[in-house]
């Protein structure tokens, strides 16, 4: 729905870009924005979460300008030859779900941490520009003070949190050691069209549209008290494409992405079933959650100064798209 050419002109055309996790939910968009602008995508993909549909998707409007790469992060040969004479990456590749990073917590410092580094060794070998991190809004932890700033501490509640933390810091420090540009754009609850719906580990969004599809009751952790700023996956994709765009280095800066709105999982519900027709259905509630932050809001100032970065979908219109999406690819089930 966003004209991403009216927001970035011809920032990217002709330039090779590669999107890692590009099967899956915010690498499929981002990858599909950049084929829009004319970019040539490397679509690298390991396909453990992500899926084939969702390359093929985001390339609909290009074919010809994706390739497709079946691979891990920690595939060093493969991602080292499909990342010749790339300028960007957008490392979003990750095994994501604070629940489960508290289940199997060293496979996913594998992916997560070691995943990173490798790839960013291998960014700096091939001379790429700019490195784009898919970092959370998860490592502020339950700080007390709202909305959270990047300055504060950061408090990490889970191993899932520890490792995107981790990621952070090594886009800092390689920055600051090897001739590259990185960037950690701490993404706040991210959701949209193609988000997967199908684990148990899915986002609250996705999770929800599914059950109410279903006609079956939400489960709420705790009082549903708690808050999220929820942000439209296209706020997402424009900060990574401002970012990557930027004339100045950013030197491995944080960067909160988000829209500075907080909404409660009760308010959520109530709203997701009024879209879609089933207020009937109420939640059951279930005790708090392992790991779970409380109430989650970000300051926007940085991301503002720095990458010129305003909200550009609000969370009723990305929700209205979100709904629309869901009983469209969901329909059969309800
Ligand atoms: C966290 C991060 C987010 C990251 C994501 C990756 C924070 C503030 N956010 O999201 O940046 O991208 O991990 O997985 O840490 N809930 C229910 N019922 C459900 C599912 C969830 O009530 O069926 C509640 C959870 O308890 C939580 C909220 O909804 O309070 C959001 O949960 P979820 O969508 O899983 O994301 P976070 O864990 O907040």
């Amino acid at each position: 729905m966003t004209d991403w050419t009216s927001l970035h002109g011809d920032s990217f055309a002709g330039s090779r870009a590669m999107v890692t996790g590009a099967g899956g939910f915010i690498g499929s968009h981002i990858a599909e924005a950049l084929v829009k602008l004319g970019a040539r995508v490397i679509a690298l993909d390991d396909l453990s979460g992500g899926e084939r549909d969702n390359v093929d998707v985001a390339a609909a409007s290009s074919p010809g300008s994706v390739e497709f790469v079946e691979a891990s992060v920690l595939d060093e040969s493969v991602v080292r030859r499909a990342m010749g004479g790339c300028r960007y990456v957008f490392h979003q590749a990750a095994l994501p779900s604070v629940p489960r990073s508290i289940e199997i917590p060293r496979q996913f410092h594998e992916v997560n941490v070691t995943g990173t580094q490798a790839l960013l060794d291998l960014a700096v070998e091939s001379g790429v520009e700019r490195v784009m991190f898919a970092a959370s809004s998860s490592a502020y932890g339950d700080s007390e003070t709202l909305p959270k700033i990047e300055t504060m501490p950061a408090l990490p509640k889970s191993p899932y949190a520890a490792n995107k933390l981790a990621g952070e810091h090594l886009m800092r420090a390689y920055a600051s050691c090897f001739d590259i540009d990185t960037v950690s754009l701490r993404y706040f609850n991210i959701f949209g069209p193609r988000q997967n719906a199908n684990s148990v580990y899915s986002g609250v969004i996705a999770i929800f549209a599914k059950m109410l599809l279903a006609g079956e009751a939400p489960t709420i952790y705790g009082d549903g008290e708690q808050s999220r700023d929820f942000t439209f996956v296209d706020n997402a994709v424009h900060a990574n494409l401002l970012a990557a765009a930027s004339t100045t280095p950013i030197d491995g800066e944080v960067i909160n992405v988000a829209c500075g709105v907080r909404i409660t999982v009760n308010e959520l519900v109530e709203t997701m079933a009024r879209l879609m027709d089933r207020s009937d259905i109420q939640p059951v509630y279930r005790p708090d959650r392992a790991g779970d932050v409380k109430h989650s809001l970000a300051d926007m100032a940085r991301a503002s100064n720095l990458l010129g970065y305003t909200p550009i979908v609000d969370f009723a219109t990305g929700m209205d798209a979100t709904v629309a999406w869901y009983r469209q690819a969901l329909g059969a089930v309800g």
